[in-house]
């Protein structure tokens, strides 16, 4: 019998590494679909943090005594994992941050500061979450630069000939998602960071909602910056990574100040360490740091090809599943697409929709996303947003399908 190239995913084995799946809600298994905001965390994951703070805890780098180095051999192991993850040159590119939000801000108020001025431009996409809009918008009003915004067609994909009209020598820092929280479009990213380059802008690209379902390759890429969360990926809240090329980190100026981040500090003049020290003041997120690098050694494992491909399957099943329900409008229907299922039921308020899937057990966002424009553009204010990842199943699928259909009924 001919053997598959790819055996296949097998996603109730992989359930069995997330305790929080076997919770019931209102007597009913949880069916977590809001994986957009944000992801469970595998047992791997729970016992890494337990055994840091049982073995390991130490604030880093300062002193010399066992635990200060077992936990900065974690953190620093950590950064090597996120490096190896993306696939960027050196751990010396490699931030630790809150996550996407604290990432961006760290990028317009340094980078962004020294970088621009009157009549200066940004480019973001319709797509963007208010983190990568919110930043840029107030670097505009303190430095008289203009935000530019790249439409999107009818299926939600962003329209090239629109931003290469948009870019022009004015153009200083494009900065977009690579996948839509709210749509779920995967955008052209490697192009669209080509075409920026071409018109010698830099580039920030919202890994946020990519990392966990495609591989991502910060030189294959040749973004300047890339930015993400730890828990959007089973890690942990509170963590998350800025990858900068390294001329780039180098040219920015330090954005806290305080300890860990200087090499001499007197009265009169401070020196300040090289990336990624100069921008981690304070003692960071140490604990949550080493967790992340083990959710990413968790993905490493399962294998992102093999992830992204058993979810491309579960979308398009649960694209044609929702399709099926009479009254259902899908927003967000580009060809390349990741993880995402947006709609309105016709009849219904989106917390009404949200509310009654709660009461079976399923856990879908009902909102605006945080992305107020995209969902605008749309002619809606709210969505109903289930969200996958790879302990989904299809069985879960037909069992969401189950309940908007009764929904759909009693509108009838
Ligand atoms: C595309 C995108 N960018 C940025 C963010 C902000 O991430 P965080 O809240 O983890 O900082 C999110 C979170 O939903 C997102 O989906």
């Amino acid at each position: 019998m001919a053997t598959s190239a790819h055996p296949p995913f097998d996603a109730n084995l992989v359930r069995k590494d997330f305790p929080i799946l076997r919770e019931l809600v209102n007597g009913r298994p949880l069916i977590w679909l809001d994986n957009a905001a944000t992801t469970q965390k595998p047992q791997v994951v729970i016992d890494r943090l337990s055994y840091f703070y049982q073995h390991e805890n130490s604030n880093i780098h300062r002193a010399a005594h066992e635990l200060a180095a077992r936990a900065t051999d974690a953190y620093e192991g950590a950064r090597e994992t996120v490096r190896r993850f993306i696939n960027a040159p050196s751990v010396n590119n490699i931030v630790f941050v809150r996550g996407t939000t604290e990432a961006i801000n760290l990028v317009a108020k340094t980078w962004g500061r020294k970088h621009l001025g009157e009549g200066d431009e940004i480019i973001v996409t319709n797509l963007e979450h208010h983190a990568n809009i919110v930043p840029w918008q107030q670097l505009c009003q303190e430095t008289g630069a203009k935000l530019k915004v790249v439409p999107v067609d009818d299926s939600g994909q962003v329209l090239l000939d629109e931003y290469q009209k948009l870019l022009t020598s004015r153009t200083k820092l494009v900065s977009f998602t690579q996948v839509s929280n709210a749509l779920g479009t995967v955008t052209p990213a490697r192009e669209m960071i080509a075409m920026a380059h071409a018109a010698g802008a830099k580039v920030l690209l919202d890994g946020a909602q990519s990392v966990s379902h495609m591989r991502t390759d910060v030189q294959q890429l040749d973004c300047d910056f890339l930015v993400f969360s730890g828990h959007k990926i089973f890690g942990p809240t509170g963590i998350g990574a800025l990858y900068g090329k390294p001329e780039v980190l180098d040219d920015m100026p330090a954005w806290q100040g305080g300890g860990n981040m200087i090499q001499d500090v007197t009265f009169e003049k401070t020196v300040y360490h090289g990336a990624p020290a100069k921008f981690e003041a304070g003692t960071g997120n140490i604990a949550d740091a080493v967790g992340m690098g083990a959710a990413l050694e968790y993905v490493e494992r399962l294998g992102i090809e093999n992830i992204a491909r058993y979810e491309h399957e579960l979308l398009e099943y649960a694209t044609a599943a929702l399709n099926k329900v009479p009254g259902i409008r899908l927003i967000g229907t580009a060809q390349n697409k990741a993880s995402v299922l947006s709609f309105n039921l016709h009849g219904y308020k989106s917390e009404e929709v949200g509310a009654a899937l709660n009461q079976e057990g399923i856990a879908v966002r009902s909102g605006h996303h945080c992305a107020q424009p995209i969902l605008r553009r749309f002619g809606v204010e709210t969505t109903v947003r289930p969200s996958l990842a790879f302990y989904n199943t299809y069985g879960e699928i037909d069992i969401l399908q189950s309940a908007l259909l009764r929904l759909a009924s009693a509108k009838r």
